[in-house]
């Protein structure tokens, strides 16, 4: 399998958090003085993809987007498709994606929290969700794109018995979740260890986790058939 040297593609000064507006959706905003991410109602999948079909898995807050790439590299009879809210990460993978003439990723530019019309219900076969920000601090709780109604966004696209994955290594963030996935009531879900995880590839935060040996929790949501 063809291997990507990263060396090649120096990352630009990449802040940790984008602006905060960007973690509200847009219709809650007032005023249009700001750099917004398209809020997008229909797409062209040809021009993301070259078969020009819809993407199969969807990595939300993709960050540097390790994930997605290797994921791509490893599968490319599948689409993959990445949010990312912070711009210049967004071009950074885009840059490993032009160089390596990759046909089959895109990182898209997108602020989660708007729903995703644009993607076909009953279309998508997984959707990851990995160390999301934590945003610990009682009055930044807001800016957690996890909720309810994202989770009624990721159920709709989701084929049935399609799976949501999701990872994190902070426990308020972990409750936080599983509140809102009893809430919304249309996942079976279980916390998994290593021996149950199937997905092989790493993302960049988990790398890390392990390096620093820091714990973290695997959960997989199953979507319950209506
Ligand atoms: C801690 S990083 C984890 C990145 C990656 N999933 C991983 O495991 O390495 C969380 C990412 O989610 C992105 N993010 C936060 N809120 C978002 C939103 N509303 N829509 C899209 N991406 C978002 C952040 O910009 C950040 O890159």
């Amino acid at each position: 399998m063809k291997t990507i040297d990263y060396t090649k593609y120096p990352l630009p000064r990449i802040r940790h958090h984008a602006n905060p507006i960007l973690y509200f959706p847009l219709k809650q905003l007032r005023g249009s003085n700001f750099e917004y991410p398209p809020v997008l109602k229909s797409v062209k999948w040809s021009d993301f993809f070259s078969d020009g079909k819809p993407p199969s898995y969807l990595d939300i807050g993709c960050g540097l987007g390790r994930f997605l790439i290797e994921s791509a590299l490893k599968d490319s009879k599948h689409n993959y498709l990445g949010f990312e809210v912070r711009r210049n990460a967004v071009s950074w993978i885009d840059g490993v994606i032009q160089g390596e003439r990759l046909k089959n990723v895109k990182a898209l530019w997108y602020s989660a929290v708007n729903g995703f019309e644009f993607i076909k219900s009953s279309s998508l076969s997984k959707v990851y969700y990995f160390f999301p920000d934590p945003w610990v601090k009682k009055r930044h709780y807001k800016r957690r794109a996890f909720s309810v109604e994202l989770l009624a966004e990721i159920h709709r696209v989701l084929k049935p018995s399609g799976k949501l994955y999701l990872m994190t290594d902070v426990h308020e963030v972990d409750e936080f979740q599983m509140a809102a996935i009893s809430k919304h009531g249309g996942f079976d879900f279980a916390y998994v260890d290593d021996s149950k995880w199937d997905i092989k590839i790493k993302t960049n935060q988990e790398e890390f986790c392990l390096l620093k040996n820091i714990p973290f929790i695997r959960m997989v949501c199953r979507k319950k058939r209506d």
